[in-house]
């Protein structure tokens, strides 16, 4: 990253320092060697013995479901990329504990590792599900889901890829469309809003905002180069 890119780059993310529990360190300090992706490894793909369809979660945070997708499709490679190591210490312990084969994850910034980490068309499937919603107005910059965003996933994924996004936040969804419309590559698979799919799991995140009444909101599209 050159300077000036330093100086703009507004992150999605505050660290939170949160505390590890005994099984998250255990996790981190025995698992992360062989289940993690070092920053200089530049295609997520080598992080695998196998040929597989790579499926890429964003903040999966506790990682409950991408330990529940990736049991629910082991065909499919799955790289999650979080920054809260708590949450990746949980998720190691569910890959351990589940015996999953197919999950490796990147501690770093996802717009890095889309950057720095990802070939064109290496992607098959992007899921970004209930990313923090910024809700102040003088934080919307901060919102992950913008359009340069898209566009940098929209260059690492395969022709007829998948991004499925999920929000609790009405305004939020609004404009994840909004953004998406600016990306025409972007085509949106049947309406906006629609049921959830079968591939995802219910979680953290979203039953807290249903707990506070909020409606969930799914949105997939699927990238179409020739639009
Ligand atoms: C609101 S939580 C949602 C967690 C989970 N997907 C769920 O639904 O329960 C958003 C997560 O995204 C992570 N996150 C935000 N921006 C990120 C980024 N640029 N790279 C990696 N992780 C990020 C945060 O650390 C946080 O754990």
């Amino acid at each position: 990253m050159n300077e000036s890119q330093h100086r703009r780059r507004v992150r999605s993310f505050v660290r939170r320092p949160g505390r590890l529990t005994p099984g998250q360190q255990r996790a981190l300090e025995e698992l992360l060697p062989s289940h993690g992706i070092e920053p200089d490894c530049a295609d997520l793909r080598a992080a695998f013995e196998r040929d597989a369809p790579l499926v890429v979660e964003i903040g999966f945070g506790n990682g409950q479901a991408l330990a529940w997708m990736a049991a629910n499709e082991p065909d499919k490679n799955f790289v999650g990329i979080e920054v809260h190591e708590p949450g990746v210490g949980r998720l190691l312990r569910s890959v351990e504990s589940k015996g999953l084969g197919n999950v490796r994850v990147a501690m770093r910034d996802a717009v890095e590792v889309l950057r720095e980490q990802c070939l064109p068309e290496s992607l098959d499937e992007v899921r970004i599900y209930f990313p923090d919603p910024w809700p102040k107005k003088r934080h919307h910059k901060r919102r992950l889901i913008q359009p340069p965003f898209l566009e940098l996933l929209a260059s690492r994924m395969v022709d007829g890829g998948i991004l499925h996004l999920a929000t609790d936040w009405a305004p939020y969804a609004e404009w994840m469309v909004e953004a998406l419309s600016a990306v025409p590559v972007f085509r949106l698979e049947g309406e906006p809003f629609g049921q959830r799919p079968s591939w995802r799991p219910s979680t953290h995140f979203e039953q807290r905002g249903q707990r506070k009444g909020h409606e969930i909101f799914d949105i997939v599209c699927r990238l179409t180069s020739d639009a």
